[in-house]
């Protein structure tokens, strides 16, 4: 659904066009497509929920929709979606055993062109955010959470300054969860060599391992 009513077309320049009076950064909305917790919705086709079962024992999150989430609704649907998903199959996870989120909801881009560059969410974006990602980690009640880039393990960790290379290969207990961080997909996409992305595509389909791993032996434990 657009995420705007108006009779007129929202503007779609990327460009942070949007002033105070369209955020409401305390506003405690009931539906995504309602939220101007931050402005970012000005310029998004629509916000983008998470996708997976309701109890799922491991949740990924990302960073924010891409290009074609922002057109289809749905997270991780265009290439780091396909990437994920070859990661996921090789790491003996099923996608729609997973619950598949972003620390972000809505698409935050720039022109260049006629083509929506992604731009880096701001702290201040992740943290209106926060309200809808800590909403969905309850509700799913996993114990284990995958975040995939920077921009997801500072939402999780709720820490501005967590550095995403303090935490590779380490699962940090935040709370009752346990997180596992690793690279986000689009870095294995861009990285400028076949040895580094081939590097970075092992090291997330390491970091699913691992995952499922300790998910199996919390749901053992019963904790
Ligand atoms: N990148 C993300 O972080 N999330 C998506 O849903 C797609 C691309």
């Amino acid at each position: 659904m657009p995420a705007t009513t108006d009779d007129k077309p929202p503007r779609r320049t990327g460009r942070d066009t949007h002033t105070d009076a369209d955020v409401e950064r305390d506003q405690q909305p009931a539906t995504l497509d309602e939220c101007r917790r931050c402005a970012l919705w000005r310029n998004a086709t629509q916000a983008v929920p998470g996708e997976g079962p309701r109890h799922a024992s491991i949740v990924l999150v990302g960073e924010q929709p891409g290009d074609a989430e922002d057109l289809q609704g749905k997270p991780f649907v265009g290439p780091a979606g396909a990437l994920l998903d070859k990661a996921l199959e090789e790491a003996g996870l099923a996608r729609n055993e997973v619950y598949v989120t972003n620390a972000v909801k809505h698409f935050k881009w720039t022109a260049r062109g006629k083509r929506r560059m992604h731009k880096t969410p701001g702290q201040r974006e992740i943290d209106a955010c926060e309200y809808w990602l800590e909403q969905e980690l309850h509700r799913s009640g996993a114990r284990v959470i995958v975040a995939l880039g920077a921009t997801a393990l500072k939402a999780v960790l709720d820490d501005a300054h967590a550095r995403l290379q303090d935490a590779l290969g380490k699962p940090i207990e935040h709370g009752e969860r346990l997180v596992v961080a690793t690279y986000h997909p689009s870095f294995a996409l861009r990285a400028p060599d076949p040895a580094t992305r081939q590097r970075v595509y092992a090291m997330i389909v390491d970091a699913l391992r691992s995952a499922e791993k300790l998910a199996r032996q919390r749901k053992r434990a019963g904790s």
